[in-house]
């Protein structure tokens, strides 16, 4: 029997099966998979594991038993503890995958936004709510790695706050993270992760950059790919990340006190 499961917005057809998930496929799935074996590998514990391809070409996963935060946020996805959790699971997985050696010319989504610097590592490069998997309150297992490709440890970083802290207006949040306390939550995430000082000043500067690189590559997609881009775009992705970027231009000097 095949369940349908539904979260994020961009793969449609990702269904449960027993203990597995399947999900369609697309160019970068074979360097997904290479990242997903190495995780394997190295015994990580905090991603499905790859178990085939089915009969109808869709990839076969492990199912994280567990459950995904769905909008809008419940209560456990939202308190410091998670917070906490979110970060340590994004240092463990960078601490797994640094030792990835991946193949030259591997198919990445390499059209997404980027930073600048030399690549570190394969980051997860979507650390939203859907893709976090929760038990008993606690993050077990990052999922959905579609978007992983080169870059630095910075850039998982940051677009880990724009969603946990959030790095959001107050206007685009989920309900309970209206008035949150983003400074703070700020704070808590980089200790949580470990991130060293001067990595940690960087932080408002690199989602500035984020934010207008993303903003680009979304309307990019959206005018050139079209689908579900283009009703992302339609849908107000363009506005929710300006309306941020003008939030983080207002409070930044709050914001950076806090991390510094
Ligand atoms: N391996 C898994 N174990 C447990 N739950 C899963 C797993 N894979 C997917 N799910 C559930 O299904 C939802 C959708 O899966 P997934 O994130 O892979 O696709 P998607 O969100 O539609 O894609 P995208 O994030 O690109 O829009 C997740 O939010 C989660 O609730
Ligand atoms: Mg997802």
């Amino acid at each position: 029997m095949e369940v349908p499961l539904s979260g994020g917005d961009v793969t449609e057809g990702v269904v449960r099966v027993g203990d597995t998930v399947r999900r369609p496929m697309g160019p970068q799935s074979p360097a997904v998979h290479g990242l997903l074996r190495h995780l394997e590998r190295v015994g990580f514990e905090g991603a499905p594991r790859l178990l085939g391809v089915d009969e109808r070409g869709r990839e076969i996963l492990s199912w994280v038993r567990g459950e995904a935060p769905a909008r809008p946020l419940p209560p456990y996805a939202v308190t410091e503890e998670a917070l906490v959790g979110v970060a340590r699971l994004v240092r463990a997985y960078h601490e797994a995958v640094s030792s990835y050696e991946a193949p030259e010319g591997a198919p990445w989504d390499s059209a997404a936004s980027n930073l600048d610097g030399v690549p570190e590592i394969i980051g997860h490069c979507d650390v939203t709510p859907e893709n976090v998997i929760f038990r008993d309150g606690v993050p077990v297992a990052l999922i959905d790695f579609d978007l992983a490709r080169p870059t630095t440890r910075l850039y998982d970083v940051v677009t880990a706050l724009r969603h946990w802290a959030p790095i959001a207006d107050p206007c685009d949040r989920d309900g309970l993270l209206y008035g949150a306390d983003v400074g703070r939550r700020l704070r808590v995430f980089c200790d949580g992760y470990g991130l060293d000082r001067d990595r940690r000043r960087l932080v408002l500067a690199a989602s500035m950059t984020r934010f207008e690189r993303s903003y680009e590559a979304m309307r990019f997609r959206a005018e050139h790919v079209g689908g579900v881009w283009a009703r992302l775009w339609q849908g107000g992705a363009g506005s929710r990340i300006r309306r941020a970027q003008d939030w983080l231009e207002r409070n930044w000097d709050e914001l950076d006190a806090c991390l510094n």
